[in-house]
């Protein structure tokens, strides 16, 4: 069974729109965990746009399955972790100008910093998860440095699904490609004995090959499940989610 983190950031980012105390990140988290999520997830960004430490201790405090927080190899975000936490910790590159998460961590390129972190996360007793684009050198420095998981980044697939959705699939198409790449990085990551998740622009229209592709511990889905959640509710769209992420055989 593939699990789902159920990511609340844009929960935060309504209420952060009128710096009010609706919606309440909390009362999201509940509402997922009633759906079936098997983990919240939330990035506590360095510039503080969505989720708020206070939201973390709360979640900390009240979410019964799997805490995820994301965070950037930081100094002040790596402190607040490791003072809350979490039962998993996926570290993500951060760039303030970015709308959301671009592109995976570079391991390869900061082998010493990310391995720094994954030790201080990895001694407060906290899973580490690296979110990395699926190349094979990012996977092997990922094993490297210590991690016990990697969270393949979909987003080039997203964005090579919509543009082949009508498309006959043939090996050249860029669908094709980019889950050839995602598969070949699952089995190295296997391989090297660390757990493979998944995660980053994935919706209920596109989840369908990569459920197909590989035996996934996890997917990590934020944006989807809380734009279907304005009309059928929250923990519906979780329960649509997870239907097809783990259909009846
Ligand atoms: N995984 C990681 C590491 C992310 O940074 C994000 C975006 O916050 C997600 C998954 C979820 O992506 P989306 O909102 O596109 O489902």
């Amino acid at each position: 069974m593939i699990k789902l983190g159920v990511n609340i950031d844009h929960v935060a980012t309504v209420r952060q729109a009128r710096r009010t105390d609706e919606p309440d990140p909390v009362w999201a988290a509940v509402q997922a965990e009633l759906g079936g999520a098997d983990g919240i997830t939330v990035h506590l960004r360095e510039d503080r746009r969505h989720i708020q430490d206070h939201d973390l201790e709360r979640l900390r405090g009240t979410v019964a399955v799997r805490l995820n927080q994301e965070l950037a190899c930081a100094d002040e975000i790596l402190a607040i972790a490791c003072r809350i936490r979490p039962d998993q910790a996926t570290l993500v590159p951060e760039k303030r100008e970015e709308v959301t998460t671009e592109g995976g961590l570079d391991v390869v390129g900061n082998r010493q910093r990310v391995a720094e972190a994954v030790r201080r996360l990895a001694g407060a007793g906290i899973l580490v998860s690296l979110f990395i684009d699926p190349s094979p050198e990012q996977v092997a420095a990922s094993a490297e440095v210590g991690a016990q998981a990697v969270e393949l980044h979909t987003g080039a697939y997203a964005h090579a699904w919509r543009k082949v959705e009508r498309a006959t699939p043939d090996a050249s198409d860029p669908m094709q490609v980019e889950l050839g790449k995602l598969s070949r990085a699952f089995v190295l990551a296997r391989q090297s004995g660390m757990d493979c998740h998944a995660g980053h622009g994935i919706t209920y229209r596109n989840v369908e090959p990569l459920v197909k592709l590989a035996r996934w511990g996890e997917f990590n889905i934020g944006h989807s499940i809380v734009a279907r959640s304005l009309f059928v509710g929250l923990a519906e769209a979780v329960r649509e989610m997870k239907r097809l992420m783990n259909p009846v055989k």
